[in-house]
């Protein structure tokens, strides 16, 4: 496979770690620990930990198998794959899998983001380089411009271009031929795809997250490649507090290992697994300082709900989107908080995990409260 990174695309700079991120947007501020955006130290990581071949890649067992299938198909075929559409939440393996396909299928990949896209210059020019059964790859996909989407649909449709040149009566189109080539795009955000964009893929997969077990073989495999020798149950405790995601298992694998190493310990086991996860404030389910306030402040302040979004926003001193985008997903995920038509609630398992009786009244709400539409 050889990797073409486009002059005009590329997906987003380096230089854009978690917290720089965080403090541009001004949006979120979750600890670095836990955060799913990719840190500088991710990316150099990366290098050695992106799976290579399908087989090392670990979950998403059904995407797999249904792209074994067609790549073998395609292959045999001497054809292109058909376009593939990745959507799910940062740091489940997107971009991992458009690089493996573009490796299995022996093919040129070519990288390019969304919001580089913008002239048509950018998309044309990106087209013109591509060659027979080469896989260009949009990241972000659903900030790509209109222009640029409407190049797109005949390039995806029927492998040509549609050039236009002059004004007014003098238009002309000219229409140019594309080797056939495959598309993969990555977004995290899929309602903002359009329609006619989303309906000219072949494949439109969704990553789930991941369950511990498959959390603990890449724990495992993380570990092999970074040469950490480490026990079972401290796989184990890493795996339960990453959120699902291998993004941040990897990144608690290398946090863990540091810390090992500078207590001089050559065996992680659960003890100093545990010992250094606390030190990083993240809890045994993968909660930070931040998630613990919002479950604190809903419990104690408000008597476990309900209580208005703009309400608990203004306690805890965010906007009401940050707690809606960043916070809420996963503890309503863990059945910490519920959202109802009335408000957030906090559920039993909230009061147990922060230790607390959850008064009666709030169990029997918790078995009345209808969710959200
Ligand atoms: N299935 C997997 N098996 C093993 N490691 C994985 C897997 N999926 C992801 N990873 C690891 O997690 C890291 C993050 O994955 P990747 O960059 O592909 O996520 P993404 O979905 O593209 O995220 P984003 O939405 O932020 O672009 C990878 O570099 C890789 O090390
Ligand atoms: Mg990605």
């Amino acid at each position: 496979m050889t990797i073409v990174p486009s002059s005009i695309g590329g997906t987003a700079g380096p230089e854009e770690t978690a917290g720089q991120t965080e403090k541009q947007s001004g949006k979120t501020r979750r600890s670095d620990v836990l955060s799913t955006k990719e840190s500088v130290s991710d990316r150099k990581s990366d290098l050695n930990l992106r799976p290579k071949t399908l087989d090392e890649y670990i979950g998403q067992s059904r995407i797999r198998s249904m792209l074994e299938m067609s790549i073998a198909a395609a292959s045999t075929r001497k054809d292109a794959l058909d376009h593939i559409l990745f959507y799910g939440p940062p740091g489940l393996g997107k971009t991992s899998l458009a690089y493996l396909i573009a490796k299995e299928m022996n093919a040129k990949i070519h990288l390019a983001s969304g919001p580089s896209l913008e002239r048509p210059r950018d998309i044309i020019g990106l087209l013109h380089q591509l060659e027979a059964g080469d896989v260009l790859f949009i990241d972000e996909i659903h900030r790509l411009s209109r222009i640029a989407e409407e190049l797109l649909y005949p390039a995806m449709e029927d492998y040509v271009i549609d050039l236009t040149a002059g004004k007014g009566q003098a238009t002309r189109t000219m229409r140019l031929p594309l080797p056939r080539f495959t598309l993969i795009g990555a977004t995290t955000k899929v309602s903002m795809l359009s329609n006619a964009l989303r309906d000219r893929f072949g494949f439109i997969c969704r990553l789930e997250f991941y369950t511990p077990e498959e959390l603990g073989k890449i724990v495992r495999r993380t570990a092999g490649i970074l040469a950490v020798n480490m026990n079972d149950q401290a796989i184990a405790a890493i795996a339960g507090r990453a959120r699902g995601t291998p993004r941040i298992v990897n990144r608690l694998v290398r946090l863990v290992r540091d810390y090992a190493q500078f207590k001089g310990h050559s065996l992680v086991d659960e003890q100093t697994a545990h010992a250094a996860l606390e030190m990083y404030q993240v809890d045994i389910h993968g909660l930070d300082p931040t998630d613990r306030r919002l479950l604190t402040v809903l419990v104690d302040t408000y008597g476990g709900g309900p209580v208005g979004l703009e309400t608990l926003a203004a306690t805890l001193g965010e906007d009401s989107e940050t707690i809606e985008d960043v916070y809420e997903p996963f503890l309503i995920q863990c059945g910490f908080i519920q959202r109802t038509p009335r408000g957030r609630v906090a559920t039993a398992g909230a009061y147990a995990h922060l230790g607390r009786t959850a008064p009666s009244a709030q169990l029997s709400l918790n078995l009345n409260s209808g969710t959200e539409a």
